[in-house]
């Protein structure tokens, strides 16, 4: 069955001190979508994330999530808040700010322990995350002394130990090698056929491609310019320079346009 995840409208929005960011921004989320939202540096990705998982709010507007109108007064009250941290899960950009115990295996049974779960199906769900994301060999690490990419995992086990319904990623794949990257592509793609709704932000093109079958373009005025298939965003190449995604870098071949991350060689 689908329903709305989430729904924005006419939300507007500003840091403390700062100029608005959001002005008049609607966006409408259905259960088991994958979207991607793309945009350049400082176009409100992380914000817009934020804002779905309740650590900011509208100043204006609204935004309902599975139906209830969110804001901080709600977020206020620890039931709501725990339970819609568990149907939310948050990946965040750096998972450094994400990591707070001693122990990997403490990290990930922190949020089943919090649902109030009984110990042995925490340590079920704690051995499956870390099976799952072949991280069983860094259990009794500490997770402040790992890798970047290695704490990404750890940060990724952590949340899929709640079973969220909505997984939101913030850069999902920075700091983690081209396999690793592959196979939390591939993970991903895995978990929303199995009905979670998948929701990340990049700046990279080519993975907004692979991870979601439709994108949300934010220009670097904040405002969401672009809402469709990311094919046929690659065929617009005048949006994609007006928003930042593309430079000098997009050129043909005999076989005609393509772009890269980097120039060739
Ligand atoms: N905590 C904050 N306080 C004040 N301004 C902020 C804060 N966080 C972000 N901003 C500003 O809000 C704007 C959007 O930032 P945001 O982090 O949402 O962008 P982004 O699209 O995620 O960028 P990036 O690709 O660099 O991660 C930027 O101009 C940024 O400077
Ligand atoms: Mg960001």
């Amino acid at each position: 069955m689908t329903y709305p995840v989430f729904e924005l409208e006419r939300v507007g929005f500003n840091y403390p001190y700062g100029e608005p960011l959001f002005t008049d921004l609607n966006l409408k989320i259905t259960a088991g979508e994958k979207v991607c939202l793309l945009g350049a540096n400082g176009s409100g990705k992380s914000t817009l994330l934020k804002m779905l998982c309740g650590l900011v709010f509208p100043h204006a507007g609204r935004l309902q999530a599975f139906g209830t109108q969110i804001d901080e007064q709600l977020l206020e009250d620890d039931q709501f808040a725990r339970e819609y941290h568990r149907r939310v899960g948050f990946i965040f950009q750096n998972s450094e700010v994400q990591l707070f115990t001693t122990r990997v295996e403490d990290e990930i049974a922190f949020g089943p322990l919090q649902m109030g779960l009984d110990l042995e199906t925490v340590q079920q769900r704690v051995n499956d995350v870390l099976k799952l994301l072949r991280i069983e060999h860094l259990v009794e690490r500490s997770p402040y002394r790992l890798s970047g990419g290695e704490k990404k995992k750890v940060a990724v086990a952590a949340v899929l130990a709640m079973n969220p319904q909505v997984l939101i990623l913030d850069e999902p794949t920075n700091g983690l090698d081209p396999k690793s990257q592959r196979w939390l592509i591939d993970l991903l793609l895995e978990l929303n056929q199995a009905g979670r709704t998948i929701i990340t932000a990049t700046h990279h093109l080519d993975l907004a491609h692979v991870i979601s079958d439709r994108v949300l373009v934010l220009s670097e005025e904040h405002e969401l310019v672009y809402d469709g298939s990311a094919a046929r965003l690659l065929g617009n190449k005048d949006l994609l320079i007006q928003v930042n995604l593309l430079d000098e870098y997009y050129h043909s071949h005999d076989q005609g346009g393509h772009f890269h991350l980097y120039r060739h060689g």
